[in-house]
This record gives structure tokens, C-alpha cells and sequence, in this order.
């Protein structure tokens, strides 16, 4: 979370920092900021509140200057005003500091500036920054030297842009446990935490690596590493398919990307799953334009980098353990995946939140395949939780959306997920790719150790390939999906459930309505209603069953049944023909039939429409919900 961006060149900086912030506000949105060096003097404008904010500010005040540094905040350290808002200048108003992480030891380091005589404006670990190079710069030395000096005070993780009213022909960047990618033009250079907001300019791109600092000039960039020690490294070239933000006549991107999955898991299968009788291949590696279906929201985004999982044969009987990774969305996906590793091959699977790792025992050894699924690639707590497993011998994997992004950089085995950008923060299509990686992926390790019989794996195969067509008509329904929606819009408190393979749709269905309509929503065990959260039942709390034929059917029906007895509404997912889900609810958001295994690959999508009719009808902020970030880079 935050987003930072840079320019230098020929440009007026303001308009292009603009455009880069665009691309990353959905790091966070609330304050958006920039300085810039004009005339030689460094100016700082900023606003709390979303980008257009700062935008308003940046027209009226049409500042020419052709360098500048830009952030747009997730507020961790102070609350989202526009003091607290970046950039940070010292205390000379000479040195302008935009910050993404956290400075774990900035109380002592405020204090001692304090001492020497610094003054603090905000409540932000980020403001020790500038005021550290500040008072590094009054000892004398070099800007890098002094830039050095300060990164040796500093504990956490963090990435910075920074820019001095003395060198107006340099930007400073710094990559500590982050991603910063420094995009190289004809004579102009730019600055992105994420390469995408660099693309709408240029394709030749250097990445920092960890622990490194960039000095960018319009000459290009030069690395060094925390000791001062020059690092070379070329730049690569991106996919130049520039990165468009087009809601293609939907009313939100949220509603848009629902509509894409068909197609998402359509380009996913045919990635890896070329037919029925063959196995499953991960092998794959780069962008394959030949399934871009020629919509720039549809491109690949990525460098060429090839990836695919190269574990041999050898390694994957090796296997005796599986430890995933994941937060919020991936989490629910990643526990779908659990359940179908340990039913088609039968190896124990933990699944963990991630943030949940630090300070306890991680028991993974030589003989697991620890896998980290995340979107972004960038979720600190995931990416903390893979390190701590490879350190301790464990084969790692990534499942992600951004084949650009630092999970990338940490493991030789990256399934990539076929989604295209996802603009909207709450995640929808990259959930249903992570579930399709999970379904190819229990397969592949199935059909490699031999527990998943040839006949059965083609079977699932060929079901896999039935279901984009069967949420294509599922998103035919979804008038009448909305019709039902808008009569529960004014619940206060949301309960939904679900067993076996579908408990953790119920609660992907309870955090998406979280979410997009702020209703508070809990999701839980359909067994573990009457141990508990039954009592929170009356006429006045909705209940929302996810109840598909199969093994754990008349459980959950009975389960249902309990709520009904307490008066509460009615609401369920059940498939086509159902009539005895038709005789015991009030609403019915029916799907196709569809066999238990693959369910909550259609499952959830109704649930995904409830949200969005229940958010857009209350008038929420459908893409940018308050307070949440997409890409969460802070522990
Ligand atoms: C944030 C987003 C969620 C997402 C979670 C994990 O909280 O708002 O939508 O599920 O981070 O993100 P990741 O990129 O690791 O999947």
C-alpha cells in the first residue's frame, strides 16, 4: 500500500506524476501528494481524500517544473489529512521524502531529532525520513553518501522517493523489502512502485532489487548497493501494450471484472490445460500472445520473464507436506485449494493466514512445498511468510496475478493467473483464477504421484472446461439476482454459510459484502452455527446458505433448517430444480447444476452480484470501498 512515482525530462512532471498515481491508486487512496522543483525551489502540494483532490490543486496552481516525486497513501501513521499526507520536507524545506512501508524505529529516531533541534509538522513515522537526511546532509558528504548514512539509522521495511532542492537534476530512490521499478526514456526517466504506471511511457525498465539505491537522472540510472557499491544491471524490455483503464460500458470495473471471468478462467485453462487426455503443463512460461483475446484489459502484463514450476518429477514424490500462504481473498481461495490437494493427492495442506506466521514456529522442512498466493505479488505478510519457509529449506511456490511483481523475484516456481488488471480493490476475477490455479494445480501434483487415476483426471478436466459457459449463465441471471438483492439492502448484520468446499465461499460471500456495502457480514461453518453465532439470529438478520448436491447436501439444509426455526430471512445459492432449497427459502439465487467438487467456481459469482447490487444501491464507493488498499505492502 502507498504508491510512489518520480519523473525527470523534457515533460511538465505535474500532469505525469498525475498519470502515475492514477495507476496506483489502488495503493491506497487516502491522500494523494507531490513535490516538485521549481524555479529551484522544492514545492510540496498535497490533498487528503482521493487523487482528483490533488489533481484540482495541481490545475490551479500549473506548476511547470520538469522534475518531482509522488505518493498516494494508505494511511498506517496518523490519520488521512493533509498534513499527514506525503511528501515530507526537513526542516530546511529543501529535501521532500515519499515513503511506502514503516519505519518501526521512528519514535526513537523523532526523539533524538527532536533534541537537535528538528521540528516534526505530522504524525507519520514516514516525516523522520527527510528530517534524518536533513541532519546526515548538516555532517557533510556526497547526497548519495548522506542518503547512505540515513538508510543505516532506519528499521523496517521500506521503499522511498526522494528529491533535494540542491540536485534538481537527480531523483533518489530506495528499495528495502519492496518493489520500485525506474522506467528509461529518450531523455526522461520515471519512477513507479509498480511498473505498470511506467508503461503508459516506456517499455525499458530496471528494477530495483532489495537492499539497493537508484540515482535517476534523464541519463538513465545507476544502482548501488547499501555499502555504496555500484550494482549493474540492464534494463528489460515490458510488454508495450500500454496499461488502458476502460470500464468497456459497465457501470464500475467491480461489475465489469465479474463479467470477465468466463474469459479469465477460459485463458487460464487454455494456458495449461491444452486437452483432456493430456496432463496438466505448468511448464508454460512467458505471455502467450496468441490467447489475448485483443482487449488491452485482457494483455498479459509482464516482461517476458518466463515462469511455470519447474519442481522435477523426483521432487514432487518427494513431497511429503503443503504449507500455503495467503491473505484476505487468496486466503479463501487458498483454502478451497487445500481441500482440493488433500482430496485428489492426498498430502496434508496447511493453510495459514499470513500474518499469522510471525513469531510462531513454522513447521515446514526439506520435504515441503510451501506456496504463497497473492494477486498483487506484493502483500508483505505473504511474502514474509514464503521467505520464512524457504529459509528453512522448503520448495517454494507462487500463485499471483502479476508475473512483474516481487513474489516473482522470491521463487523459481510462479503460476500466473490469467486475469488481465483487476482496477477495482475488491478482488472478484483474480479469486476465481486463484481458485482455477488451485483445480489445475491439485491435478498436475495428482496426475505426477499417481493418486488421481487417468480416467478420474480427464473426467475433471472436461468439467473444468464446462464451467466458463455455465457462469456465462449465471451472469445472464443477474437481474434477477439484483431484484433479490435490493430486498435485504437495509440488513445490519449478514450471516452466510456453507460446508465442505463451499465454507470458504461463505466466507468469500461474507467478506465481499463487508466490503462493498459496509453491512457487517460473517461467514461461518454451516456446522458451527449452533455453537454459537445462532444467537445473533432473529426476523431481522438475513442467512445466506450456499447449498450444492453432494456429500455435505442434507447437512447443510439441516443446518439452514435451524436458522429458519430462529425466523431468520431466508436467502440461498442452490442449483436449478431444487426443490426442496425452493420450499425451505425466501430467495433463491439459482445456478446450473454443478458437480459438489467444482462448485464454488459458480458459487461465489452470485454472492459477487449480491455485493455489488447491495453496494451501487446504497451508494457506495463500488471500487474504491473506504479505508481498504488492493495492494497491502505493510505487515
Ligand atoms: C487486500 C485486498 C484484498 C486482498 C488482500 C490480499 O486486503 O483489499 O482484496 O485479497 O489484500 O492481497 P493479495 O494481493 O496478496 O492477494
Amino acid at each position: 500500500m502507498c504508491g510512489i512515482v518520480g519523473y525527470l525530462g523534457p515533460l511538465k512532471a505535474a500532469p505525469v506524476l498525475l498519470s502515475e498515481l492514477k495507476c496506483l491508486e489502488y495503493r491506497g487512496y487516502d491522500s494523494a501528494g507531490v513535490a516538485v522543483i521549481e524555479d529551484g525551489r522544492l514545492c510540496v502540494m498535497k490533498a487528503a481524500g482521493k487523487l482528483s483532490n490533488l489533481e484540482e490543486i495541481l490545475v490551479q496552481k500549473g506548476p511547470t517544473a520538469r522534475v518531482g516525486i509522488g505518493h498516494t497513501r494508505w494511511a498506517t501513521h496518523g490519520v488521512p489529512n493533509d498534513t499527514n499526507a506525503h511528501p515530507h520536507i526537513d526542516s530546511t524545506g529543501k529535501i521532500a521524502v515519499v515513503h511506502n512501508g514503516i519505519i518501526e524505529n521512528f519514535e526513537e529516531l523523532k526523539t533524538e531529532l527532536i533534541g537537535l533541534g528538528y521540528a516534526f509538522n505530522s504524525d507519520t513515522d514516514s516525516e523522520v525520513i527527510a528530517h534524518l537526511i536533513s541532519y546526515e546532509l548538516s555532517q557533510g558528504g556526497e547526497m548519495l553518501d548522506v542518503i547512505l548514512r540515513s538508510l543505516k539509522r532506519l528499521v523496517g521495511a521500506y521503499a522511498l522517493g526522494i528529491v533535494s532542492q540542491e540536485h534538481p537534476d537527480r531523483i533518489y530512490a530506495v528499495n528495502h523489502h519492496y518493489s520500485l521499478s525506474v522506467g528509461l526514456g529518450q531523455g526522461e526517466s520515471f519512477l513507479a512502485s509498480d511498473s505498470m504506471a511506467v508503461r503508459q511511457y516506456t517499455n525499458r525498465v530496471v528494477r530495483l532489487e532489495q537492499s539497493e539505491v537508484a540515482e535517476i537522472t534523464t541519463q538513465g540510472v545507476r544502482l548501488f548497493n547499501f555499502d555504496g557499491l555500484e550494482v549493474k544491471r540492464s534494463p528489460i524490455a515490458m510488454d508495450s501494450s500500454p496499461y488502458v483503464i476502460d470500464k468497456c460500458g459497465h457501470k464500475h470495473f467491480l461489475l465489469k471484472e465479474i463479467h470477465e471471468q468466463p474469459l479469465v478462467l477460459r485463458q487460464t485453462l487454455t494456458k495449461y490445460l491444452r486437452h483432456p487426455n493430456h496432463p496438466i503443463d505448468f511448464s508454460v512460461g512467458a505471455y502467450d500472445p496468441s490467447l489475448d483475446d485483443g482487449s488491452s484489459e485482457n494483455k498479459m502484463v509482464g516482461d517476458g520473464t518466463a515462469y511455470g514450476v519447474h519442481l522435477t518429477d523426483e521432487e514432487i514424490k518427494g513431497l511429503n507436506h503443503i504449507n500455503i500462504f495467503a491473505c484476505g481473498t487468496a486466503y479463501h481461495a487458498s483454502m478451497i485449494g487445500k481441500l482440493l490437494i488433500e482430496e485428489l493427492v492426498g498430502i496434508p495442506v496447511a493453510v495459514d493466514i499470513a500474518s499469522e506466521i510471525r513469531g510462531r514456529k513454522l513447521l515446514v522442512n526439506e520435504s515441503t512445498l510451501a506456496i504463497a498466493c497473492s494477486q498483487s505479488g506484493e502483500t508483505a505478510d505473504t511474502l514474509a511468510a514464503l521467505k520464512e519457509a524457504k529459509a528453512r529449506g522448503a520448495y517454494t511456490m507462487g500463485i499471483t496475478n502479476r508475473a512483474d511483481s516481487h513474489l516473482a523475484q522470491i521463487t523459481p516456481n510462479l503460476i500466473v493467473t490469467e486475469c488481465g488488471i483487476e482496477v477495482s480493490v475488491a478482488a472478484t476475477k483474480t479469486y476465481l483464477a486463484q481458485l482455477a490455479s488451485y483445480y489445475l494445480l491439485a491435478i498436475y501434483l495428482g496426475e505426477k504421484r499417481g493418486t488421481l487415476p487417468p480416467e478420474k483426471a480427464k473426467a475433471l478436466k472436461m468439467q473444468l472446461n464446462a464451467i466458463p459457459t455455465m457462469l456465462e449463465q449465471i451472469l445472464a441471471r443477474e437481474e434477477q439476482y439484483k431484484d433479490i438483492s435490493i430486498k435485504y439492502a437495509d440488513a445490519h448484520d449478514v450471516v452466510f454459510i456453507g460446508r465442505g468446499v463451499n465454507f470458504p465461499t461463505a466466507l468469500e460471500g461474507a467478506l465481499k459484502l463487508k466490503e462493498l456495502s459496509y453491512i457487517h457480514a460473517s461467514g461461518y461453518a454451516a456446522g458451527e452455527l449452533k455453537h454459537g453465532p445462532i444467537a445473533v439470529l432473529d426476523q431481522n438478520v438475513p442467512v445466506i446458505t450456499v447449498l450444492v448436491p453432494g456429500a455435505v447436501y442434507e447437512k447443510t439444509l439441516s443446518n439452514a433448517q435451524e436458522a429458519r426455526a430462529r425466523k431468520a430471512k431466508m436467502i440461498v445459492v442452490a442449483v436449478d430444480g431444487d426443490e426442496q432449497a425452493a420450499r425451505t427459502f425466501d430467495s433463491v439465487l439459482s445456478i446450473p447444476p454443478v458437480e459438489e467438487i467444482l462448485s464454488p467456481l459458480t458459487t461465489i459469482v452470485p454472492l459477487q452480484l449480491l455485493s455489488y447490487f447491495i453496494s451501487d444501491y446504497l451508494g457506495k464507493d463500488v471500487d474504491q470501498p473506504r479505508n481498504l488498499a488492493k495492494s497491502v505492502t505493510v505487515e
